[in-house]
């Protein structure tokens, strides 16, 4: 069976992995509170479509540092692409290059971003963790500029891996023939270590990641590269701003899919006041949660430039490789423009605040 939306291409790919796998895809933080709210927050909007306007050309094409993409719709970074499919990162930049999408790949792809590259006809972004070993950062930065990758996102909500009880409880560890081929092998060793009562994944961030970096280090990184510098996991004005000073190139409004602080607001929630926060024009993305294509729709209309997809492109991977990642990135790309269209604002442009009511009372 071919999905036609993506909650049924979840279900296909569930039966398919392996349920600890499928968890660690899945699960969020804490209660998973944050990560429930994700979804309940567009439906927290209603659009209000306006008639009689020429809607016989609908444009999706927009800009973003430098580059042109088909649809303001791209792929999240998400580590081990190969926990859903042996092709891992290679078939994910295949299928985004097919469908003009953005790809920002992950510091922990399984892949080597030489690899990822040679397999991608779109842009590339490379995502980092900020590591204790700051000579890994320094390396993986001239890397990515010399294989052609486009910008670096620093991910900055992740001082550790949030305790996520399903990895706990599952007491998840990497398998071993998947692995963070772009670092030392020993840097992740304890990701593949299995432990009674823990998660491999957070012991490593404990292990790994530099919790003492603030606004001054940025500079650090800035001196090893050229390449325009993204920060995600941002949720409030005051830190857009600090972004916006600190002379970072664009943002990714982003609670990590809820696997970071539960509790959270949801990145919908927060967009309009980092929006206010930043200056005009300034490349605001969003993701979490975007599920559809009146999701993007929504978020457009609040303010992002472009959405990123997480999960569902791991459940495009595990149902069908390539192609299924194609799947989603063309029934979202499908659906918005029939939103689009169906709602009399055919071009990005036309898609502002008004585009937008509360839903009455409250919520459905
Ligand atoms: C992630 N995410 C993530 N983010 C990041 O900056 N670096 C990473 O390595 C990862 N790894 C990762 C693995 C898996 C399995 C998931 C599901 C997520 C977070 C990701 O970039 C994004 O913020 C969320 O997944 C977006 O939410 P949705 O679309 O999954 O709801």
């Amino acid at each position: 069976m071919e999905p036609l939306n993506l909650d049924e291409l979840e279900g296909l790919a569930r039966a398919r992995l392996p349920a600890d796998i499928w968890d660690f895809i899945q699960g969020g933080a804490g209660g998973e509170w944050t990560l429930a709210a994700a979804a309940a927050q567009y439906r927290r909007h209603v659009l209000r479509p306006r008639v009689l306007v020429d809607v016989s050309r609908c444009d999706t094409t927009v800009h973003l540092l430098g580059d042109e993409l088909a649809a303001p719709i791209g792929v999240a970074p998400m580590a081990y692409h190969q926990l859903a499919h042996p092709e891992g990162e290679s078939a994910t930049a295949r299928a985004a290059g097919a469908a003009g999408a953005l790809f920002v790949v992950s510091i922990f792809a399984g892949r080597t971003l030489e690899e990822i590259a040679a397999a991608a006809t779109g842009p590339l972004w490379l995502q980092l963790y900020w590591l204790r070993r700051r000579e890994f950062l320094a390396e993986l930065a001239e890397r990515a500029e010399r294989a052609g990758y486009r910008a670096l996102v620093l991910t900055v909500d992740a001082p550790k891996v949030a305790r996520r009880l399903r990895d706990i409880r599952n007491s998840f560890a990497l398998p071993s023939d998947v692995n963070a081929v772009n670092l030392d092998p020993a840097l992740t060793a304890t990701a593949h270590r299995r432990t009674a009562g823990g998660s491999g994944i957070e012991a490593h961030s404990r292990e790994q990641f530099d919790a003492t970096i603030g606004w001054a280090d940025l500079a650090w990184l800035r001196e090893r590269s050229a390449l325009p510098l993204v920060l995600k996991g941002v949720l409030t004005a005051e830190d857009a701003a600090l972004a916006v000073a600190h002379g970072v190139d664009a943002l990714v409004v982003s609670n990590h899919g809820g696997r970071q602080l539960d509790g959270a607001i949801p990145a919908l929630a927060a967009l309009p006041e980092v929006v206010a926060a930043v200056p005009d024009g300034f490349p605001v993305l969003l993701d979490g949660g975007v599920r559809r294509g009146t999701d993007v729709l929504t978020a457009l209309a609040l303010g992002a430039r472009a959405v990123l997809v997480g999960r569902p492109v791991l459940w495009g991977l595990a149902h069908a490789g390539a192609a299924g990642v194609g799947t989603v990135l063309d029934l979202l790309r499908t659906e918005l423009t029939e939103a689009m269209v169906l709602a009399g604002r055919p071009t990005l442009a036309h898609l502002d605040p008004t585009a937008l009511a509360p839903w009455p009372r409250g919520g459905p």
